[in-house]
């Protein structure tokens, strides 16, 4: 039976039939002085955000539309990493429950047989050289059946239900992709995020692998061979060593 056994993600928990984007609905809670760890979620978005200002296919009760607030003690320098860290949560949580063998792209896609099953949005509000809060949205394909892929998602997309070939519970799947997160966040809000850079580089698909970069102003190809502390991507190319802390990274098929 699926229970709550987070016990600061999901003190307070904002459930909606339908809305515009969960993380608008977190980011108005937020600024009214939510608790941290508030929980806000959707069987369906409206109008769904994804990174890059693209938006985000939320149909009605195949998925988990899910923004949780957070008060971490960082400087926005370090926003980057709770994305990470996100990934890293979501991605066990997934693999446990329907064992369909995930991995994460860099910096947060969790991918399933080359295809994107996850995605996570963090937003932040700021104020001084301090988080005031921190939204992390993530949409994860649940019970999406290929025929409901729009076609310009067809090629890219996956499910759980599409990759481990049966239904997954979302209840299951929502309380431990909290407890994942939970179990993540409170050592690194007390020391930091060694523990967690470490996990998600072992949950990687990035390393190792040829990617084509297609960063804000410059494009270029390389090997992947780490990440650093600031969560930034250290790429080897014919150059040097690029530093890559935002963008668009596709691996090369081998
Ligand atoms: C991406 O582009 O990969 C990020 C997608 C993030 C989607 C989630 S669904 C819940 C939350 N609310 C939104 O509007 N977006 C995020």
């Amino acid at each position: 039976k699926a229970q709550l056994t987070s016990r600061i993600l999901g003190r307070e928990i904002h459930y909606f039939s339908e809305t515009d984007s969960t993380n608008n609905e977190a980011k108005k809670l937020a600024a009214d002085g939510c608790p941290e760890g508030t929980v806000v979620v959707a069987e369906a978005q409206v109008s769904g955000r994804g990174r890059l200002a693209r938006g985000w296919f939320s149909p009605y009760g195949k998925g988990i539309w899910l923004s949780v607030v957070l008060r971490p003690p960082f400087s926005p320098m370090e926003a980057a990493k709770c994305t990470l860290m996100a990934a890293v949560a979501v991605n066990r949580a997934i693999n446990a429950v329907t064992g369909a063998g995930c991995g994460i792209k860099w910096p947060n896609d969790i991918l399933c047989n080359g295809r994107k099953v996850v995605g996570i949005l963090t937003e932040m509000s700021a104020e001084m050289d301090a988080i005031n809060h921190i939204i992390i949205g993530m949409g994860i394909n649940v019970n999406i059946e290929p025929f409901d892929f729009p076609a310009e998602l067809a090629a890219t997309a996956t499910s759980l239900a599409i990759a481990s070939g049966h239904q997954v519970s979302r209840l299951k799947l929502l309380t431990t992709i909290l407890a994942e997160l939970e179990n993540v966040y409170i050592p690194v809000k007390t020391s930091g995020f060694g523990s967690v850079l470490e996990d998600w580089k072992s949950q990687s698909i990035t390393l190792g692998q040829l990617v084509d970069v297609r960063g804000f102003d410059r494009s270029f190809t390389g090997v992947a061979i780490n990440i650093d502390v600031d969560g930034a991507l250290l790429i080897e190319t014919a150059q040097g060593l690029e530093r890559v802390l935002a963008g668009d990274v596709s691996i090369r098929p081998a």
